[in-house]
């Protein structure tokens, strides 16, 4: 009888141990298509890039084209890349902005814009061109 109590105490515990951790929330899982920004102890921005094994300060013309589209849009304007995603509905030229989604787009930004864009673009900085 005290055995069966004891094995019946052991399945509890066992039970209740496994049990344990079940309600934890899933572990955060990193979309391998997004950028990971971070900033060294300097202050200095660093980005892992899609399909790189280290993390460096390298954006290229290759990079920027994957992100093309109105839900990711990244373009060049001055060798320097931005990251206009989230801008692309507040643009006052409406849609024309989808145009430079994934491109060099500096002549058509100087072609449209005063000195004011220009400051709002900045806000969107992520990286010189390399
Ligand atoms: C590169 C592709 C882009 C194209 C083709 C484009 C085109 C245009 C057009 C056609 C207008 C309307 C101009 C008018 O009504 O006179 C406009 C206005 C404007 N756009 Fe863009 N745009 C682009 C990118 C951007 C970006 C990246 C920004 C800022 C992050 C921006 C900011 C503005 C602003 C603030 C205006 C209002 C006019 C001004 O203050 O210059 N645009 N754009």
């Amino acid at each position: 009888m005290k055995k069966i109590v004891t094995l019946l105490f052991v399945l509890t515990l066992v039970f209740t141990l496994s049990a344990c951790g079940k309600d934890k929330e899933p572990e955060q899982t990193v979309d391998p298509n997004e950028p990971e920004i971070r900033y060294d102890e300097d202050g200095n921005k660093i980005i892992k890039l899609k399909g790189r094994p280290t993390t460096t300060n390298e954006v290229n013309l290759d990079d920027v084209k994957e992100h093309s589209s109105k839900e990711d849009c990244w373009l060049v304007v001055d060798d320097r890349v931005f990251d206009v995603t989230e801008y692309v509905d507040k643009h006052p030229g409406g849609e024309a902005i989808l145009k430079g989604c994934g491109t060099d787009a500096t002549s058509l930004f100087d072609a449209k814009h005063e000195d004011k864009a220009r400051d709002i673009l900045d806000e969107y900085f992520l990286e010189d061109l390399k």
